[in-house]
């Protein structure tokens, strides 16, 4: 069995997915839910379906172990950002070498980098007239949203679109594809 450790910072719709995807499932489990924000509604998913949760502070996060141990300590071997919003520190990445994955509301390379998250990246979308934007499911390193992307898929970008409505699409998209991409890495 694959254990999973989730990291969200928010609302947690794509966690909720994944959760829902692979429950029952016979080669992979979500064994983890991670945290850095005690009141995020990912934690109210987590204990809807009884899954432990590790709330996370930035000292161990970025200047100690970066909770290595701990996720070891509990067996995991693969870890899916849906809507974290911390850098993810180089000793984490060492630890679990190409076994971290993010999804981006956007087409990356572009409106990724430092800041562009959640409704700053539709707003930039809308902002520059683009005619389309999408997902992106990428391998994490170092640096923000940028190691290799694994999937993409698109949507339009409709006249008269907010954030808000962009953003409903953006997730229509990430709910669709999210899990099955995790699924294929790891079978
Ligand atoms: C998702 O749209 C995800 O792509 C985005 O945060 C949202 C979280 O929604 N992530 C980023 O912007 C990362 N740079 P959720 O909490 O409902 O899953």
């Amino acid at each position: 069995m694959k254990r999973i450790a989730v990291f969200a910072s928010g609302a947690g719709s794509n966690a909720r997915k994944i959760i829902e995807h692979f429950k029952g499932h016979e080669a992979v489990t979500v064994a983890l839910i991670v945290s850095n924000k005690p009141t995020a509604g990912v934690l109210q998913i987590a204990a809807e379906h009884h899954i432990p949760t590790l709330i996370i502070e930035k000292e161990q996060f970025f200047r100690g172990n970066a909770y290595a141990d701990e996720l070891k300590e509990a067996g995991i071997d693969f870890i899916v950002l849906a809507g974290f919003l911390w850098k993810v520190p180089a000793a984490l990445i060492k630890a679990f070498p190409k076994q971290i994955i993010n999804i981006h509301p956007a087409l990356l390379p572009n409106y990724g980098g430092k800041g562009m998250y959640g409704n700053f990246v539709h707003a930039a979308v809308i902002a520059n007239n683009e005619k389309e934007s999408g997902i992106s499911i990428h391998y994490v390193d170092e640096l923000y949203d940028h190691g290799a992307v694994i999937f993409q898929a698109t949507c339009e970008v409709k006249p008269g679109d907010t954030p808000d409505t962009l953003a409903a699409r953006i997730h229509g998209l990430e709910h669709q594809h999210y899990s099955n991409v995790i699924e294929q890495l790891l079978s």
